[in-house]
């Protein structure tokens, strides 16, 4: 295999950097996401959104939509009415705001309508014709807007449980000998994948089939059957491919079931592409928030009380809680810990899962304070860091399975040439360009859930591996093929991998960067199992190479089962157990989680084991350290390189962890710089609801990013010794640019994105 940046050679404890299994057919357009998938006789559908953001309907004027030629019918309140149950927010659900049940508006863009038509141009141009009259209300948008109400998160959400906190934190800050107070700001953001948010629904007679980029196809089958008042297994929900996601296809949107409730009316197949400016505001988006943080440390550098406030926006009928406090009081060894968590309801969409979701912003917020406070140190902040380095998290005293923090600072340190950096503010310089040095801890909880799995082996040495699990680009795919390959003894060339279905074995939602660890533990099992079959049958026979050997040290190896010097072909070993091939059907549930846990997996139910769970929390690490450029006239800011080093147990592929890794930073600098959803404060609309206002970075904006992969072994935290990192690479991005930021020009900005005009004057 050639080895270049892309395809880091594995050092110990990693699997080989094997190119993704799916990348060819992506490249060419061979691989059919949902939306192109073809369907005869297709009905195009369209959604025409609210123009106000709170208040109600009084009329749609739908009769110059209705004369649009090709417009087949409209599908509003009026036609739903009853037909649907109103959607659930927690489980599966992204909100329990139903749009077409009735007349009430609850946030800007609401679904108010949906316009069917032979073509997609005449569904757009039905869409435009439509206009509705409202009854409209004052709403609130943000924080300090009138009409909002604050509630405690432990009191308003089931999940969020409690607010961590350890010691006497106001006797200790009271006492202590530097402080620092301050005060964070993180904006709305979207997430904005390139594949287009869609739903292609037939039906089959009682049978429902929905095409639908997803992250949680089983979870989805439950709610959608649950909306349409059927049995899950009357649904099907199919996706193989899907064009990003970071968490904005993990829960349900009302969308899916309105599409399939038009196409059972028209009796045909419906698809609904929903358009970039409308996924602003009928998908959901990671939570504005605010933060309170308030250190205090002993001279020499140790921290002795730490307090974290969070604030966050929500929609006013669902509590969605970010809650980070749960990582933050934890990463570090602080004495004394008081976190509280609020939430704030005004009248927008609910928010809900994007990449990192609780960690990008709190941990921005606290490692954004943790140089504040290296600095009133007159520390250096790696210094600082090592000083409060933890072995055991300070709530209750659990060590942490595995922690790699301080060797990823120093390998980063070493790549970066922090040793370079001249600390004094202001004080590095190239030409007009002010030279700014930061760096901040990535952290992310290593997550875990139950998963099933059917592996097939057949006696010429081919396999397949079958789970609902979802390819969402990380990676997973083709990991499945490497574990199995490498379980059964075979080349990952005969191994086959189908995902992304509910015909599929279950598998967990591919949220919290549980997926590898689930799907490898279940793969594992399986082919254990497999192994045994084969073993037990090549000892048990009269004669064979393998007569009366001890079953359990026999391997797999190259398309052989080897014990010593001795071994059988795989062929042989099929024989003597009178089977063509072994199919087996494997559950795999996480020591932590219930008996039920994966009976509840097949209803739609998910119990995730979560890092923060155990006798021992689990934890994967990284260090981020950043040059940043800033004109001295001008202000522009750049990013030349940015080098990031995490540990996270077994890496399975470095090509794919190096990718995930490398997207995570990248989307961290986008926080730090480019990212944040702005609204009208007077009517709560979304301003920028394109890609040519919500500004991404560009490849110009993206220099030298380089990730250091370190080793790290951990066979406490799963049965794979994997440590979720899809979402670990952009936490501590942005707090490590606005410290480098800090460094070169001595501004300390608190809210994001940094902008300009934050740096003139
Ligand atoms: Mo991830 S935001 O938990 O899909």
């Amino acid at each position: 295999m050639t080895m270049n940046e892309a395809a880091p050679p594995a050092k110990e404890n990693m699997g080989e950097p094997l190119p993704r299994i799916d990348a060819r057919l992506k490249v060419t357009g061979k691989a059919s996401y949902p939306a192109d998938i073809p369907v005869n006789n297709l009905a195009h559908g369209m959604l025409v959104t609210s123009a106000v953001a709170r208040g109600h309907l009084t009329s749609l004027h739908l009769d110059q939509a209705r004369a649009v030629p090709g417009v087949i019918d409209i599908i509003t309140h009026e036609s739903i009415r009853d037909d649907l149950e109103t959607p659930e927010f927690g489980t599966s659900g992204s909100t329990s705001i139903g749009p077409l049940r009735d007349t009430k508006i609850w946030h800007d863009g609401q679904i108010i309508a949906l316009v069917l038509a032979e073509t997609i141009e005449a569904a757009r141009e039905g869409a435009m014709r439509i206009t509705a009259d409202y009854e409209a209300e004052r709403p609130s948008t943000s924080f300090g807007s009138e009409g909002t109400e604050t509630v405690a998160a432990a009191e308003a959400s089931k999940q969020f449980k409690e607010d961590v906190k350890a010691g006497d934190f106001n006797a200790a800050f009271a006492a202590a000998d530097v402080k620092i107070d301050a005060e964070y700001e993180m904006p709305t953001q979207h997430h904005n994948p390139i594949e287009l948010f869609s739903t292609t629904a037939y039906w089959r007679g009682d049978e429902l089939v929905v095409h639908e980029p997803s992250q949680n196809v089983y979870g989805w089958k439950v709610e959608i059957a649950r909306q349409l008042k059927i049995k899950p297994d009357q649904v099907r929900v199919v996706s193989p491919y899907i064009g990003g996601a970071f968490g904005s296809k993990g829960p349900i949107t009302p969308r899916t079931a309105i599409v399939a409730f038009a196409a059972r009316r028209l009796g045909r197949p419906v698809r609904c592409v929903v358009t970039r400016p409308q996924a602003f505001t009928t998908q959901t988006y990671r939570a504005e928030t605010r933060h309170h943080i308030q250190i205090g440390a002993s001279r020499d550098g140790k921290i002795t009380a730490l307090k974290h406030e969070g604030w966050e926006v929500t929609s006013r009928p669902d509590p969605y809680v970010v809650g980070g406090t749960k990582t933050t009081g934890l990463m570090y060894d602080y004495g004394s810990v008081l976190t509280k968590v609020f939430l704030v309801k005004a009248d927008r969409p609910t928010p809900s899962y994007m990449r990192s979701p609780p960690e990008t912003p709190y941990v921005y917020a606290l490692e954004s304070a943790m140089d504040e406070m290296a600095v009133a140190l007159n520390m250096d902040p790696v210094e600082f860091r090592r000083v409060n380095d933890a072995v055991k998290e300070p709530i209750e005293g659990r060590p942490f399975s595995s922690r790699s923090l301080m060797e990823c600072y120093d390998e980063a340190a070493r790549e970066f040439g922090w040793s370079k950096r001249n600390p004094d503010v202001g004080s590095m310089r190239d030409g007009d360009w002010l030279v700014g040095m930061g760096c901040a801890t990535a952290i992310y909880p290593t997550n875990i859930a139950p998963c099933a799995v059917r592996v097939s082996l057949t006696e010429d040495g081919r396999a397949r591996v079958q789970t609902a699990s979802h390819e969402i680009g990380t990676g997973v795919r083709t990991i499945a093929a490497q574990v199995a390959a490498e379980q059964l003894g075979l080349d990952v060339s005969a191994v086959e991998v189908e995902m992304g279905d509910t015909r599929l074995p279950p598998a967990p939602v591919a949220g919290g960067s549980n997926t590898t660890a689930s799907v490898s533990s279940a793969i594992i099992k399986a082919c254990g199992e497999i192994r045994e079959k084969l073993a037990r049958a090549a000892v048990t026979s009269n004669d064979g190479p393998l007569a009366g050997r001890d079953p359990h040290s026999i391997m797999l190896r190259e398309n052989k089962l080897v014990i010593g010097e001795s071994s059988q072909g795989l062929k042989d070993a099929f024989k003597q157990l009178g089977a063509g091939v072994i199919e087996q059907y494997s559950e795999f549930r996480p020591d932590a989680a219930s008996e039920e846990a994966v009976s509840n997996l097949y209803k739609g139910k998910l119990e995730m084991v979560s890092g923060d769970q155990g006798k021992k929390v689990k934890y994967a690490f990284g260090a981020e350290f950043v040059e940043v450029r800033v004109h001295r006239r001008t202000r522009e800011i750049r990013v030349p390189r940015i080098v990031g080093a995490f540990g996270a147990g077994r890496i399975m592929n470095t090509r794919t962890a190096r990718s995930q890794l490398m997207g995570g930073m990248i989307w961290g600098i986008s926080s730090a710089l480019h990212e944040a959803t702005e609204f009208d404060l007077r009517d709560a609309r979304v301003v920028n609801r394109d890609l040519q206002d919500y500004l991404v970075p560009v490849n110009a904006d993206i220099q030298d990013v380089k990730v250091i992969l370190v080793s790290e072994t951990d066979p406490d935290v799963n049965p794979a010794g994997v440590k979720g990192l899809g979402e670990l690479g952009n936490v501590g991005t942005a707090a490590a640019i606005t410290s480098a930021v800090y460094h070169a020009t001595g501004k300390r900005i608190r809210k994001l994105p940094i902008r300009i005009d934050n740096l003139i004057g």
